[in-house]
């Protein structure tokens, strides 16, 4: 619906009046096909492609690494082609405003941002160059800006001259289309438009079609009649008057922000107040692709409760004109909306707060506007309208009428705010939520407003604290450093390994080529398939009634578990997972059943026609307190303890206990699941192909499913659109089940879920509740920790347990602490069974002994990261699971981080900026991690690879890991050249596939390259072997054999009983910095500045190895500071699609991102002494969560508040602005009560006034008392 952007296309249209062309981007998702006769539509397969000339965009985005799975590259090629169709010399805040509407879950962003970036003309390409030759000399850059396609105009495709010829000579004509069940009305006159719409008063008049569409996708809004006013020319008309401008109703939202912006810049400072308002929220409202769609008229008439152009307008005074033949509001037309200029003391301001800075629905907006009497601070008018707050634009008009008249001071603004916490109200169970949050926004721009005129007004009243206007530059993403590797002196030109070499497939997947499981073309008689969930959490199973269902057009059949004439459960960590539910439900979204129809649209009809009978059941459990409390727990629970913690805590100088909460995590793979069955009518062989890390595990799945042998059964998988570890166990159930429905109905069945039932059915990270308690010296040493972990698995175990070993095996994250005790337990509870995640259970573990150090650190009164490294491991070291090690690599990584960091300096910057800046705080945080790599279960450790060297001389490598992006096929093409001694040009792998490497291990663990990349390496180093002496005969080769090798990895184990063992082959280690500024008045926060330093031993190819370490970054940011999944009282998820659920976007990137890789690091055990990258730095994604809290302790500190608190994960601007106890929130509390309960531990109250002491207004504020919250 919108949200992502993997689906842009560029829209073309010539304008024969004009005699112009103009280009936009568009979501194709959202584009009716009705709309555009006389348009034409490029994709990204129109500009370029790998077997004529590849487009210069799609070269460089690949070039530059910008694309991993690449299910989003056509988007963004599309997104970056419009710019340049309009923009051929871009500015990088243009790319970034481009790229603004489309999601990227692998790269984080900076490689597609850097081969963008290449557009931007002479000056920025020479400036990226000089700085990368400044910072490190001599270190080969990811990638030469030389050896691009130069920009080629003659190579852009032409605007069709047919439909030029057409727009020039058709007389425009009522255009009418008339489908199975809507008839679509487009009428070229607004007298004919006026008509219809009297006619059809019911009937919507769809412009950019992003509300009408969204509600007709995911509502099922029926509209029988759909009228289209986009040819009216009427609607597009611009009129300037004296005093404003006219603009129709149908002038897109672009074509909108183009003309304020002109305004702007032509017209007197003081006429354009509203214009700028109106920019600001433009700059922000939705993505790029929606801009350019979405209309003025309909923005206005879909009166969203958080439009953000609706307050502005309002306050702004903004005229509308209508048009109807009756007078009645759902006969009307907008036609145009005159926006005003003011007068010099009149002034507009507009204010937004969203989960996300761009592309994100705001959850509270608003425009105010003042006017004063002349030369005096009197109010003569007086203007507040908020969106967010209500079911539609609300006006603040009581406060208003209290303040007009008076004079805008302390004491007026403090009534203002009382009254109008009393006239903006939310109820408790307000939809939308947050309402403490929500209303604290409304006082907070206010407030924020007050500042502005105050500055205006150059008078500042004598407030009891300093109101200072804080610093507000406006600052840009500038140029990072990413530091590769040199490889040895002496090796070969043409041996690949160690070199940036491009990701495999990228040009195919910039140009379109690459094909993704539902790419795969359908064969004849093929069936689609559409789930049955439960919608009930927790419910006895009475009736399952397909009847209705079978009688819609195109139903061929339902199965439900009775059908399965093999195993009914998928075995994991020994607990047992029904694939459809039987006789009870135990979450909302298990499977019950599907239904198979002959297109997708008819599947979901008889999906949505199958009646099922409940009995809800008692005793339902949602949350991991409820799980406690029930002791709802899946066995075993784990424990591991070393030293003596109660010995410990005795001998402890102090100590402190607490609890922090993580939040679970979508994965958000851009590709949701996707598999096609396709039975071979002979000896009952399946073919599956399908996006999975684990074929094996799928082939096994389906075969018990069936009740047939494996061998009938073969797997493939050609490439993942992202997987993050959620195509594993869920994967396989959905094919069993897919499988399930070809083997009865004998068809192929194809099976591909909507982002929404993705969501839905997969489930996520495990959520975790952790309670510590942690004995320290007063000089910072930890000598004693406890800390126990509840994670919310959901309804069946899946891999639950061994994310609860993880967690365990990662307490000790970087430090030795001589008595430490985990106990961890997976809680079985009524949601959707949460699995596997990249770093699985680790960044949950580790932010909980982050905190741990944090809250020390406050407790002392000193940084956390001297307590950090007071208590790092030094020297040989052991683990608590007895695992001996080295960290001298650690330690090198956390100085060579403060250094290229300049982490000491800044801390004394960011103070001062802090002391001098009372509304706006930063805060940095520097964060170790020393992450186990390997299968704690050995079994798992192992790969197979089979290569075939053909009569030519070209090579076909196959192997055990599967390509989800993270670009192991282009590994193991480097590993195979380097091993055959041949250009990589003369390797190919074509898929993973069950019939060719049998019983793979899953692509997990950040092992896939030590594992597949050994396998391959023996068995190259075997062929070469054994043609040794053909070659020393004839170099050319003529005679070439084919090898299978089995590589068996390290042999990990882990005895819980002893607790102790070697579950991992090595450490991969790491170092992050991060900096971020925080605006306490909203929560939101930017990361100015990101250096990361990883040590992966000796990189196999650093381009896709710093991919994955920004990629994981800013997962892990999005984790830790953005991912809300949040779930209703009856169990059900809310967010189901990228317009709820925020992972992080262009916006989000640090606006300095440097990224270096230790020098003269090795590894013993892993190919070629490289080191598994894929998981570990998802955590340092959490230096963003502890910066953001180094900044709240600032602002806390402000209002007197200091030592440990509490802020759990993530921190998102609610939880951030709520924890910075900015005054207004006290003001909250003390009239509302008790609203912010949750925020801190205790809060200082003048006996005299009972206000907050930071408010009162007495004489001697400083006799106060602590109210502890639990007595308020
Ligand atoms: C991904 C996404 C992100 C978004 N982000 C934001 C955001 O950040 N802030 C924000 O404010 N909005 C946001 N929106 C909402 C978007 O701005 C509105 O949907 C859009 O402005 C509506 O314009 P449209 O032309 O697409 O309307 P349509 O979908 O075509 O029509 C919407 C409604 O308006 C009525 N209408 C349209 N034109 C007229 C007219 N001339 N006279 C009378 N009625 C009319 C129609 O009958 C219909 O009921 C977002 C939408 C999407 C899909
Ligand atoms: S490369 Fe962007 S989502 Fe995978």
């Amino acid at each position: 619906g919108g949200g992502c952007g993997a689906c842009t296309v560029m829209v073309s249209r010539y304008n024969p009046r004009e005699k112009t062309i103009s280009h936009f981007s568009a979501n194709a998702c959202l584009l009716p096909v009705c709309q555009l006769h006389l348009a034409a539509v490029t994709t990204t397969e129109g500009i370029g492609s790998t077997e004529t000339r590849i487009h210069p965009v799609q070269e460089r985005i690949a070039k530059a690494n910008g694309s991993q799975c690449g299910f989003c590259t056509p988007g963004m090629v599309m997104s970056l082609y419009a710019l340049l169709r309009n923009q051929p010399q871009p500015s990088l805040e243009d790319i970034v405003e481009a790229l603004g509407g489309n999601l990227c879950r692998c790269t984080g962003y900076r490689p597609i941002v850097d081969g963008c970036k290449t557009f931007c003309g002479v000056r920025m390409s020479v400036m990226r160059h000089l700085e990368s030759l400044l910072v490190d000399n001599g270190v080969p850059e990811l990638f030469h800006e030389g050896d691009l396609l130069p920009q080629d105009p003659t190579q852009e495709l032409i605007f069709p001259p047919e439909l030029m010829l057409m727009a020039e000579s058709q007389r425009p004509l009522t255009q009418t289309f008339c489908g199975e069940r809507i008839t679509w009305v487009s009428p070229v006159t607004l007298r004919e438009l006026v008509e219809l719409k009297a006619k059809h008063p019911k009937a919507p008049l769809v412009l950019g079609n992003t509300g009408v569409g969204l509600e007709m996708k995911f509502k099922g809004i029926l509209h029988p009649v759909i009228i289209s006013p986009t040819r009216v020319p009427e609607l597009y008309e611009v009129n300037k008057t004296p005093d404003g401008v006219w603009v129709g109703a149908a002038c897109s939202l672009t074509s909108l922000k183009t003309l304020v912006e002109k305004l702007v810049r032509e017209l007197h400072e003081d006429q354009v107040e509203t214009f700028s308002a109106l920019l600001q929220q433009l700059r922000s409202l939705g993505g790029q692709q929606i801009r350019n769609v979405a209309s003025l008229g309909g923005n206005i008439a879909s009166a969203a409760p958080n439009s953000d152009l609706n307050p502005v307008l309002a306050a702004g005074r903004c005229i509308l004109s209508v048009i109807s033949k009756v007078f009645n509001f759902t006969h009307t037309s907008q036609g145009s909306s005159h926006m005003s200029t003011m007068g010099s003391v009149e002034f507009v301001r507009a204010f937004r707060q969203a989960p996300r800075k761009a592309n994100a629905l705001a959850t509270v907006t608003s425009g105010m506007r003042v006017r004063f009497a002349q030369g005096t601070d009197a109010v003569e008018d007086l203007a507040i309208f908020y969106g967010g707050v209500g079911p539609c634009t609300v006006g603040a008009t009581k406060t208003c009428r209290e303040v007009i008249g008076r004079r805008w001071n302390e004491e007026t603004l403090n009534e203002a705010y009382r009254l109008l916490l009393d006239e903006i109200s939310l109820p408790p169970s307000a939809p939308g939520g947050k309402v403490e949050f929500r209303r604290s926004l409304t006082l907070s721009f206010l407030f924020k407003f007050n500042l502005q005129m105050l500055q205006k007004l150059n008078e500042m009243p004598s407030w009891r604290w300093q109101v200072r206007p804080d610093c507000s530059d406006k600052r840009r993403l500038t140029f990072g450093t990413c530091r590769s590797q040199e490889v040895s002196q002496g090796q070969r030109g043409d041996d690949l390994v160690g070199r940036p070499v491009m990701h495999r497939s990228a040009l195919s997947q910039a140009t379109g080529e690459a094909v993704y499981c539902d790419d795969i073309a359908g064969s004849q008689g093929e069936l689609f398939l559409a789930l049955v969930t439960s919608t009930r959490a927790h419910a006895k199973l009475i009736k399952i009634d397909d009847g209705e269902a079978l009688k819609l057009p195109g139903v061929v059949d339902a199965v439900t578990a009775k059908d399965i004439p093999g195993k009914k459960f998928r075995t994991f960590t020994g607990i047992d997972e029904e694939l459809l539910a039987e006789n009870e439900v135990t979450c909302v979204g298990q499977m019950v059943g599907a239904v198979v129809a002959d297109t997708r649209q008819h599947a979901k009809q008889g999906a949505a026609a199958v009646k099922v009978v409940y009995e809800d059941l008692p005793d339902r459990v949602l949350t991991i307190e409820e799980a406690i409390e029930k002791k709802s727990f899946f066995k075993p629970q784990r424990e591991i303890e070393r030293g003596n913690v109660t010995e410990g805590f005795r001998k402890a100088d102090q100590m402190l206990e607490g609890e922090i909460r993580i939040g679970g995590q979508e994965h958000f793979y851009m590709e949701t699941q996707s598999m096609l069955v396709v039975p071979s009518g002979e000896e009952k062989e399946l073919k599956v192909y399908l996006s999975c890390q684990h074929p094996t595990y799928a082939q096994e799945s389906i075969a018990e499913t069936l009740g047939i042998p494996s061998n009938r059964v073969s797997c493939h998988v050609k490439r993942m659109g992202g997987a993050f570890g959620g195509k594993v166990t869920k994967t396989s159930i959905l094919a069993s089940i897919t499988a399930l429905a070809a083997w009865k109905t004998g068809q192929a069945v194809r099976c591909v879920l909507e982002r929404g039932d993705d969501m839905l059915i997969t489930g996520a990270r495990h959520p975790v509740l952790a309670n510590y308690k942690v004995g320290f010296m007063n000089d910072g040493r930890i000598i004693a920790a406890d800390i126990q972990y509840f994670t919310n698995a959901g309804n069946t175990g899946d891999e639950s347990i061994l994310v609860i070993e993880k967690i365990l095996l990662h307490i000790d994250n970087a430090y030795s602490v001589p008595n430490l005790r985990g106990r961890a337990t997976a809680c079985k509870t009524n949601l959707p069974s949460n699995t596997a995640f990249r770093g699985f259970g680790v960044p949950q573990s580790m932010l909980v002994v982050e905190s741990v150090i944090n809250d020390v650190a406050m407790k002392l009164g000193c940084t956390a990261e001297e307590i950090r490294e007071k208590n790092m491991y030094k020297g040989p070291s052991i683990t608590h699971y007895k695992l001996q090690f080295d960290p001298e690599n650690l330690l090198r990584c956390w100085d060579e981080c403060l250094q290229k960091a300049d982490y000491h300096s800044r801390r004394t910057t960011i103070a001062q900026f802090n002391q001098s800046n009372r509304f706006k705080k930063r805060g940095i945080a520097v964060i170790p991690i020393k992450y186990g790599i390997a299968f704690a279960e050995c079994f798992l450790n192992q790969a197979a690879a089979l290569v075939h060297i053909y009569k030519d001389g070209s090579v076909l490598v196959s192997h055990g890991g599967a390509e989800m992006g993270q670009g192991i096929h282009t590994k193991m093409q480097q590993v195979a050249s380097r091993e055959l001694r041949i250009p990589v040009s003369l390797i190919h792998i074509s898929e993973t596939s069950t019939n060719v490497v049998p019983n793979t291990c899953p692509s997990a663990a950040s092992f896939g390259t030590d594992a597949n990349g050994m396998a391959v390496k023996m068995a190259c180093e075997t062929l070469l072997q054994r043609l040794e002496p053909v070659i020393r005969e004839d170099p050319k080769g003529t005679c070439w054999p084919n090898v299978v090798s089995l590589c068996r990895g390290p042999d990990t184990y882990m005895d819980w009983k002893k607790q102790e063992g070697q579950p991992y082959a090595y450490f991969t280690y790491g170092t992050c910095c991060s900096e971020v500024e925080v605006d306490c008045l909203t929560g939101d926060y930017q990361t100015l500045r990101t250096d990361i330093v990883m040590d992966i031993g000796r990189s196999i190819n650093p381009s896709i190895d710093i991919g994955q370490i920004e990629g994981a970054f800013m997962q892990g940011l999005g984790l830790y500071t953005m991912e809300e999944r949040k779930f209703s009282p009856s169990g059900m998820l809310y967010p189901r699609g990228p317009a709820q659920y925020k992972i992080p976007a262009v916006c989000d990137m640090p606006l300095k991102f440097n990224v270096y890789l230790l020098a003269g690091s090795s590894n013993l055990h892993a190919i070629y002494s490289s080191k598994g990258i894929g998981e570990p730095v998802l955590f340092l994604g959490s230096s963003v969560f502890f910066a953001i809290k180094d900044a709240v302790a600032a602002a806390r500190k402000d209002v007197g508040l200091g030592g440990p608190f509490k802020l759990d994960s993530p921190a998102c601007p609610e939880e951030t602005c709520l924890a910075c106890a900015s005054w207004w929130e006290l003001f909250l509390f003390t009239f509302m009560c008790c609203v912010l309960v949750k925020t801190y531990d205790g809060l200082l109250l003048c006996p005299g006034c009972t206000l907050p002491n930071t408010l009162c207004f007495c004489d001697n504020p400083r006799t106060t008392r602590t109210l502890p919250w639990h007595n308020s």
